[in-house]
């Protein structure tokens, strides 16, 4: 299962340049863990850099222009740094599985004479095989919709320095069976969108298929409480209004691990005892809680928001075939504080096979984390984010070690 070992996002909203884990060049960084937590005062970043994965996200999806204006972005001009006249960068190193060697992702988008945003450039990296030092080597590279690839595991012959077309050049003059001039139809869409569909690029096919694989969540409690149509669904939807679905594709696909989960729940969720799903004269799902206090069932419509939330959470973990990447802003809205350092738990404990990334102000969700999974964003003296890790700070880590918990040293202004 892929991970992110860390991302650079550069002239993205209120984040002008900040480094968030690990880097082809930052060897002594340690990469980003399982399960990491981001902090820090209302405006300094946090929803910005869940939102600069689902930008990533958007661009691979639907080309970087209509990407700029989703969500409610509002276009690239109000997403680029106030004051730059940079493109927007990214660079996001990411490794496979443990086996193999990780890969660098830089995408850069400006904007055009016509103030519409394209791919100004694009890039990936690997060290070859056996090279512990020194630059990676890429395998695509792309400029203004035009190129070079490399297909299987072949590289460029050399990593030149010097200005991105300089290199191409170079490059240009050697000859190779694996080497493709690459020119694509339309400037605004990814060329790892293009070439990962394609079986000679595998790795970039693999890269493209872990970012689609992410998860952001969007959960609306009252979204999950819509009536969907029966039929059983695989995967919760963003905003989780398919979860009876997901709940009736698990009774019947994964009777066991959906009983575990259930279990869980009801030691958690003070009173209920039983989920399961009924359907409605029309053909629609309903979701059935049991509790223990009632002679009648509640409807996923009665059910409080919590235990809703709790539920979508916990299924979502528990998916067979799990995102590979779940964001997940403030997870404590609405449950319960002791819940919390039980659902950090929960969702560290689904690592390796997941990795999770939460935004939160909750210092019980803090109290279940260590310094290294905690990372404090803040404003910087310019008035753009700076992000550290906690234990960054040989007085955090003693504390904890010390057996301090980590919330209630933020609590104590330790992390501020
Ligand atoms: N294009 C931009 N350039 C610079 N700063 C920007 C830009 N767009 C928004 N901002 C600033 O970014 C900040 C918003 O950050 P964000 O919403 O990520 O904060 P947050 O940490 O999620 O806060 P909260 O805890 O309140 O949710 C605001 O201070 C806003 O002024
Ligand atoms: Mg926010």
């Amino acid at each position: 299962m892929g991970k992110i070992e860390g991302i650079r996002v550069k002239n993205y909203r209120v984040l002008k340049n900040v480094v968030f884990g690990k880097l082809w060049n930052t060897q002594k960084v340690a990469p980003l863990t399982p399960l990491t937590a981001v902090i820090g005062k209302n405006g300094v970043g946090k929803s910005s850099l869940f939102d600069a994965f689902g930008f990533l996200a958007d661009c691979l999806k639907l080309g970087v222009e209509e990407a700029c204006d989703a969500r409610g972005r509002g276009g690239f001009q109000r997403i680029r740094s106030q004051g730059s006249k940079e493109p927007i960068e990214f660079e996001i190193c990411y490794r496979q599985d443990s086996r193999t060697r990780p890969i660098t992702y830089e995408l850069a988008i400006d904007s055009d004479n016509s103030r519409r945003p394209y791919v100004s450039s694009e890039r990936l990296r690997q060290r070859r095989r056996g090279q512990r030092y020194g630059r990676p080597f890429s395998f695509l590279i792309m400029e203004d919709g035009k190129g070079v690839a490399w297909k299987g595991d072949a590289h460029a012959p050399v990593e030149a320095s010097g200005s991105e077309l300089d290199k191409l050049r170079e490059i240009g003059s050697e000859e190779s069976a694996d080497r493709e001039e690459v020119e694509l139809e339309d400037k605004r869409r990814l060329g790892i969108a293009t070439l990962g569909a394609l079986k000679q690029h595998p790795r970039m096919s693999s890269f493209r298929n872990f970012v689609e694989g992410w998860y952001l969540s969007y959960f609306a409690p009252n979204t999950a409480r819509g009536l969907p149509l029966a039929g059983p669904q695989r995967h919760l939807s963003v905003h989780g209004d398919n979860l009876g679905n997901v709940v009736q594709f698990m009774e019947r696909r994964h009777p066991r691990r959906f009983k575990g989960i259930l279990q869980r729940i009801s030691e958690r969720v003070p009173g209920i005892h039983n989920i399961d799903t009924d359907r409605s004269p029309d053909g629609r799902l309903l979701l059935r809680f049991n509790d223990k206090g009632f002679q009648d069932p509640f409807y996923a419509q009665q059910v409080s928001d919590g235990t809703l939330k709790l539920f979508a959470y916990l299924l979502l973990l528990e998916d067979p075939s799990p995102p590979p990447f779940i964001c997940v802003e403030e997870p404590e809205n609405g449950l319960y504080h002791k819940l919390l350092e039980t659902l950090a738990r929960e969702m560290r404990d689904h690592a390796p096979k997941t990795q999770v990334l939460v935004t939160t102000h909750q210092p019980y969700f803090v109290d279940a984390l260590s310094p290294n999974e905690t990372w404090i964003l803040e404003k910087g003296a310019d008035g753009f984010a700076a992000i550290r890790r906690a234990s960054d700070d040989p007085i955090v880590e003693s504390m904890v070690n010390e057996g301090l918990p980590l919330g209630s040293l933020w609590y104590g202004d330790y992390l501020d």
